[in-house]
């Protein structure tokens, strides 16, 4: 994985927007500080994610557990939301076939479909529901509190769903819980029903979790290569160990994304790949960025209300739809493309005899080709018009890639923090909707904050 950053400074551009290059002269000459926050918070007990590369015993017993499940199970239905859902998404987008659930066993090579439910829209999940054999799904709920209203309910739901087709008994042998080692409700609830559980390490927090249990049980259970995974993440964590910024891609990748916003107002951020099973992971990303960097107090605890906002945009596709803006909207974006060089697949373009010169050019090409072109011309568009990017090339997407993929946005996130200097590890705003759904929910002990009964009524229109 490479991160080609020349696009972000004046004198690649079109010398007058982007950022001066003496700037990374600046941002070297303070990376000291900032890695030695990092390291001194670890010894604190923060950036527990930095713990991720290296869990052999615990990979080996997700291993075990995928293995021993077998071929009990032709379904596996994740209930989670946030942080307990996005990485599974997009392992499965990412390292799956596409349309892995409309395959059929022969084609999955016998591992199972993979749902995961999130939200509690029920129009999808009595969909999702609708769709699923009960008698062969095992369901893994995903909460790291035990408590998240959705998942609760989501849970509640399928218990039910699950006890009428296959007997109140035999329910627990189609569940496991993913969640704190020792606290929460549905830590309680595996405890007193013997349902299986995998333990959420409680220094890791949600958006970091998809290389924890989180994301490789899912994982595993699918047949994704877990160790390889972790190899990847274990080579982001080497390289985030460097205190030359310019040997630390992640570190390097932060600092100019908050120097364009701290020093242009450059405060939208968004994430450009070029394939299709990067979808999810661009998902993925906006939570981890915004929810870590949009907060209202610094550390010190005056109020900055700082935080990019983060965009997920796929290549081709939003090259005909959000790149106008890109090109000749504000001046307020940063673009990091993500490449894949060597697919996997490649689709020939056939040429014709007939064609006419519009079309023969495509002739003879592939996709791949193609793809790969359109990236490089956009890339240079947003140049020549003085649009900062950065480009993050990948040689293939597998498994080991992807975990390293996986960690260096993370380390990213975490020097950002420290640049932008907020704790990216909490999300009171968050917890403040947590609580304000209890209250409307009629939870015992959240009546001082039940919302008014007139909300709706006021200021509506017509
Ligand atoms: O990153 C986070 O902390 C959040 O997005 C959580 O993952 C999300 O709120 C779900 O929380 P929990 O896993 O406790 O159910």
């Amino acid at each position: 994985m490479k991160l080609s950053y020349g696009r972000m400074f004046q004198d690649r551009l079109d010398q007058v927007h982007g950022l001066p290059r003496g700037v990374l002269a600046e941002l070297a000459s303070r990376f000291g500080a900032v890695q030695d926050e990092v390291r001194s918070r670890r010894t604190l007990g923060e950036y527990g994610f930095y713990g991720l590369g290296r869990q052999d015993a615990a990979a080996a017993s997700i291993r075990r557990f995928a293995e021993g499940v077998g071929q009990a199970f032709d379904h596996v239905l994740v209930l989670g939301i946030g942080g307990s859902a996005l990485g599974a998404k997009a392992l499965l987008n990412a390292l799956r076939a596409p349309a892995w659930n409309e395959l059929d066993d022969e084609a999955r090579e016998y591992f199972p479909r993979l749902t995961v439910l999130e939200n509690v829209d029920p129009t999808s999940v009595a969909a999702a529901l609708g769709r699923i054999d009960p008698r062969r799904v095992l369901v893994n709920v995903i909460s790291k509190s035990g408590g998240t209203a959705e998942t609760l309910a989501q849970y509640l739901v399928v218990r039910e769903w699950l006890e009428r087709a296959v007997g109140p008994d035999a329910v627990p042998r189609h569940l496991v819980f993913t969640t704190d080692p020792a606290r929460g409700p549905l830590r309680a609830l595996a405890e007193r029903e013997g349902i299986a559980s995998l333990e959420v390490p409680p220094e890791v927090g949600g958006r970091f979790s998809v290389l924890s249990p989180v994301g490789l049980l899912p994982a595993a259970l699918v047949g994704i290569d877990v160790d390889a995974l972790l190899r990847g993440a274990q080579r982001a964590l080497e390289w985030a160990e460097s205190d030359d910024l310019a040997r630390n891609p992640a570190a390097l990748h932060a600092a100019l994304l908050w120097a364009a916003d701290a020093k242009l107002g450059a405060r939208i951020h968004v994430l450009m790949p070029y394939s299709d099973r990067l979808k999810e992971f661009a998902a993925w990303y906006c939570q981890l960025w915004a929810e870590s960097l949009g907060k209202r107090q610094e550390r010190g605890g005056a109020e900055v209300f700082a935080g990019p906002t983060p965009v997920a945009a796929i290549g081709a596709t939003d090259q005909h739809s959000q790149v106008q803006l890109y090109m000749e909207g504000p001046y307020d974006k940063v673009v990091t493309f993500v490449g894949v060089e060597e697919p996997g697949v490649e689709v020939a373009i056939p040429g014709r005899p007939d064609l006419p010169e519009e079309l023969a050019y495509l002739g003879g090409k592939t996709l791949g080709q193609l793809l790969r072109a359109e990236q490089e011309a956009t890339t240079a568009a947003l140049a020549r018009m003085g649009r900062m990017s950065q480009t993050l090339a990948l040689p293939r997407l597998d498994a080991e890639v992807l975990g390293e993929l996986f960690m260096f946005f993370q380390l990213a996130t975490g020097y950002a923090g420290v640049w932008y200097g907020v704790n990216p590890f909490d999300q009171p705003g968050v917890e403040l909707g947590k609580k304000l759904t209890f209250a409307a929910m009629g939870r015992k002990g959240y009546e001082w904050d039940r919302l008014p009964p007139e909300r709706d009524e006021r200021d509506t229109c017509p």
